[in-house]
Formats: C-alpha cells, sequence, structure tokens
C-alpha cells in the first residue's frame, strides 16, 4: 500500500515541486491549500508533469480547525508536509498579528489533527532566517538560533520550538483517549531558487518580487526596468552578500528524502532538524554575472543602498542532511539560473 502524504500549501512554489518529486518517487499525495497567495497554474503543471489527472486537491484554510480534523479523517495521512504561511519579511514586520494569526494557527491545527490520528509524522517548513547573523560560517544545526528579526522568522521558530514540544510530549501516548505520538522533521531552507527542468511549474510572486531571483527574471524580461544591488560595501570579496542558493527540485528531494526517513522508521530521534543547502556561498554580484553568462543576455541592474534586516552572509553545512538523509544538492548554479528564466519565458508566453 502506498504511504500517503498531504502537503498544505502544496499549490505554492516549493510545494508544487515537493509534490512532483513525492509521486515520483510512489508516494500518494493530497493537496491542501487555501489559495491566498498563488492559482492554480502551478497544481495543473504539477498535473501535466506527472501525468496524473487524479491528485486530490483540497481548497481548505488550515487556519480552520474543523476542516483540517475532517482532512484527516478523509485521507489516511502518513506523512504531513506543512508550507502553508505567510512568507514576505517586510509585510510581517508591518502586520505581525497577520503573520502570528495564520502561521502559528494553521500549524496548530496541523498538530492537533497529527495528534488525534495515528502514524502522522510532521514535516515543517522553516528557514535559514533562525540563525540571524551567525558568528560562524557556515552554520551546523547545533549553531546557536540568534533571536528573530522579524515576526516572520519568529514564526519559524516559534513553530519549530513547538513541533519539538509536541513530539516530546506526545512520545508517551499509545492511542488511548484518542492520542497519538508525534514525529518531527524541520528542514531549515538555505535560499530557494529555480523552477522545474519541464518549465511548468516555478515561483509566482504577486506584486514586486521581494526575492532576488523573480526580481532577476522578471528585469531581464522587461517587467520591471532596473534591478538594485542592495549593499556593494560589505566586507566580502566583492562587497555584495553572500547566500547559499539551493536549486528548488533539489530541495524538493530533500523532503523526499526525509518523509521517507519519517514513514520507514529510520529517524535517530523523535525530533531532527536539517540544514538544506549547497554548502556553497555565492555573492549577490556573482549571481547576476552568472544569470548573464548562462542566459546570454544583459541585464539592467544597478548598486543601491543596503535593504534593512538584510544578514551579511550566510551558508550551509549540508553534512548532516548528506549523511543522515542521503541527500545532496546535485544541481548546478548555472542550471538553476537557466530553469528560472526558462520558467519567466514560460509565464510570457502564457500570459
Ligand atoms: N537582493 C538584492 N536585490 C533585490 C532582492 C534581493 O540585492 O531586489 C539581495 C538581498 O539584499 C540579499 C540577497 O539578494 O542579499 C538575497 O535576498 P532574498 O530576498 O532573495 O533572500 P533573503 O536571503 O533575504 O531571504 C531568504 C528568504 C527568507 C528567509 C531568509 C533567511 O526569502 O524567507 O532568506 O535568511 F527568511
Amino acid at each position: 500500500m502506498k504511504k500517503r502524504v498531504l502537503v498544505s500549501g502544496g499549490a505554492g512554489y516549493i510545494g508544487s515541486h515537493v509534490t512532483v518529486e513525492l509521486i515520483a518517487a510512489g508516494y500518494e499525495v493530497v493537496v491542501a491549500d487555501n489559495m491566498s497567495n498563488c492559482d492554480m497554474t502551478c497544481f495543473e503543471g504539477v498535473k501535466k508533469i506527472t501525468g496524473r489527472d487524479d491528485i486530490p486537491f483540497e481548497k481548505i484554510d488550515c487556519c480552520d480547525s474543523a476542516a483540517v480534523d475532517k482532512l484527516f479523517s478523509d485521507y489516511a495521512i502518513d506523512a504531513v508536509i506543512h508550507f502553508a504561511a505567510f512568507k514576505a519579511v517586510g509585510e510581517s514586520v508591518a502586520e505581525p498579528l497577520k503573520y502570528y494569526r495564520n502561521n502559528l494557527l494553521s500549524f496548530l491545527n496541523i498538530l492537533e489533527a497529527a495528534k488525534s490520528h495515528s502514524g502522522c509524522n510532521v514535516l515543517f517548513s522553516s528557514s535559514a532566517t533562525v540563525y540571524g547573523e551567525a558568528e560562524t560560517l557556515p552554520v551546523t544545526e547545533s549553531t546557536p538560533r540568534m533571536p528573530a528579526t522579524s515576526p516572520y522568522g519568529n514564526t519559524k521558530q516559534m513553530s519549530e520550538d513547538i513541533l519539538r514540544d509536541v513530539v516530546f510530549a506526545t512520545a508517551k501516548y499509545d492511542g488511548k483517549d484518542g492520542q497519538w505520538p508525534v514525529k518531527g522533521i524541520a528542514l531549515r531552507y538555505f535560499n530557494p531558487m529555480g523552477a522545474h527542468p519541464s518549465a511548468l511549474i516555478g515561483e509566482l510572486p504577486r506584486g514586486v518580487p521581494n526575492n532576488l531571483v523573480p526580481f532577476i527574471t522578471q528585469t531581464a524580461i522587461g517587467k520591471r526596468e532596473c534591478l538594485s544591488i542592495f549593499g556593494n560595501d560589505y566586507p566580502t570579496a566583492d562587497g555584495t552578500c553572500l547566500r547559499d542558493y539551493i536549486d528548488v527540485v533539489d530541495l524538493a528531494k530533500a523532503h523526499v528524502a526525509a518523509v521517507s526517513r519519517m514513514v520507514e522508521g529510520k529517524m535517530k530521534e523523535d525530533y531532527e532538524i536539517f540544514n538544506i543547502g549547497t554548502g556553497r556561498p555565492v555573492s549577490v554580484y556573482e549571481l547576476v554575472t552568472a544569470f548573464e553568462k548562462v542566459n546570454g543576455l544583459k541585464l539592467n541592474y544597478k548598486f543601491a543602498p543596503r535593504r534593512p534586516g538584510d544578514v551579511v552572509a550566510i551558508w550551509a553545512d549540508t553534512s548532516l542532511a548528506n549523511k543522515e538523509l542521503g541527500w545532496k544538492a546535485e544541481r548546478t548554479l548555472e542550471q538553476t539560473l537557466a530553469s528560472a528564466w526558462a520558467w519567466e519565458k514560460h509565464l510570457a508566453e502564457n500570459a
């Protein structure tokens, strides 16, 4: 019998790529999404890539506890991957209540439902943001977390802690009174970018993109006039910030590895954390010039003042994920940047 994975936020950027890789690996998937930050483009793309027209799709808001509980009753769920959350750092500073309410309540509902249904494992989509401005680089999973610099970052830290506490508290349950143990994994993503090689799914930012790669591709296609590189006076070789850019398909495969570890009973602890990155720092300037080179075009960019809240540098030590998940980022920076550009062109051709 195939194992079934619930992907909350499964119609979004990362969720859609994860759905594709789960199906390729032989899992059944149920996608749940309230469509608050996406349309059906990616879900339709997932159906085309997988050749599966019958993937269950449930339009629900995970803040609705009854709807979440019903989902767990309607389908036998072996694992849930929880993506359903708001993710704009700046907006979270302006509207903290919206972020705390949505990101925490939805996760609490998922955990309540997992605890009430036997054998449900929970994978939480966390972020390198929990490390803040780390004192030593690269960061390992035991590098101390720094105080969050935004409500968004705080929801990631709080959700990690909530998951850890629930795993700890439920370990003693045996199904009496309808309560079951929950096991959990938090994946801390570095900077996801790129799109599926088919160019049928990718990132669909609403309005002006906050993140670097969609801003680059939208500038290249002519939707934006000029890319601002925020800060060229940082203490790095070329003065621009360093990040660890992880291809979204590689990232999706890390989820499959983590889900398999959970459902096959291979976890070493009931709550585990893994960094998901490449282990390779790349500067903003390097990324921009690599994009130009691989796609054979000239990008209109300028240097601009630093963006408040940016850390100078962050990249992952990925040895734990490499060893324990048997996973490693495989796609090159060039492949990923080419895929991001192919996706932007696909969007323009289908507009
Ligand atoms: N940048 C620019 N110009 C832009 C956009 C970004 O120069 O138009 C620079 C930023 O200053 C930064 C780098 O590109 O140096 C990466 O910026 P992103 O906004 O793409 O990504 P961040 O590293 O700021 O944020 C990412 C995730 C967040 C997460 C954070 C944790 O998007 O969800 O990492 O470090 F919280």
